[in-house]
């Protein structure tokens, strides 16, 4: 490659590799493509920390969305994917304290069963060695689709309706 460069760049000194473009330029990226799922007012469930944690868990989604769709490498997308695992355990456990303490709410047992369920379907997935960034992909639709927005109007709005009679919001 010539190294004759613009005036107004700064040079790189001798045997130093001239800033790369980023690998993915040019590519599809983040900015040019739709989010997998944008937060609606209507998700809300007027519980102050679960609307907080819900809308952590939309950003979440979406960076995993990025990664996949700009075809980062697998350490990145698991990454992604394991700091999605680690809010969801979080959350959960932030509703099943709020549950502890306000008397279980409607269908406690069943609720907290669905955080088991899905907890262990997506770590399973993330501690097998041979899984890709498919295997990541098809977890996240899934996630959306089974547990975050079905969830949230399923389980989560009863038991804030709930936790709200009893003086949480
Ligand atoms: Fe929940």
């Amino acid at each position: 490659m010539n190294a004759k460069r613009d005036a107004d760049a700064i040079e790189p000194k001798a045997g130093e590799q001239p800033t790369k473009e980023p690998a993915n330029a040019g590519a599809p990226t983040a900015r040019a493509w739709r989010p997998f799922l944008v937060w609606r007012d209507e998700f809300e469930v007027g519980v102050q920390i679960i609307d907080d944690q819900h809308r952590t868990l939309v950003e979440l989604v979406n960076e995993l969305g990025d990664d996949l769709v700009a075809g980062r490498d697998r350490d990145e997308v698991l990454g992604s994917l394991r700091a999605l695992i680690r809010f969801t355990a979080e959350h959960f456990a932030t509703e099943e304290r709020l549950m502890s303490e306000h008397g279980g709410g409607p269908g406690e047992e069943h609720h907290r069963a669905e955080h088991r369920r899905l907890f262990d379907e997506v770590r399973a997935l993330t501690l097998d060695e041979e899984s890709t960034e498919a295997d990541a992909a098809a977890v996240t639709m899934r996630f959306l689709r089974d547990w975050l927005l079905r969830h949230i109007e399923v389980e989560d709005r009863p038991l804030s309706d709930w936790l709200r009679r009893h003086g949480v919001d």
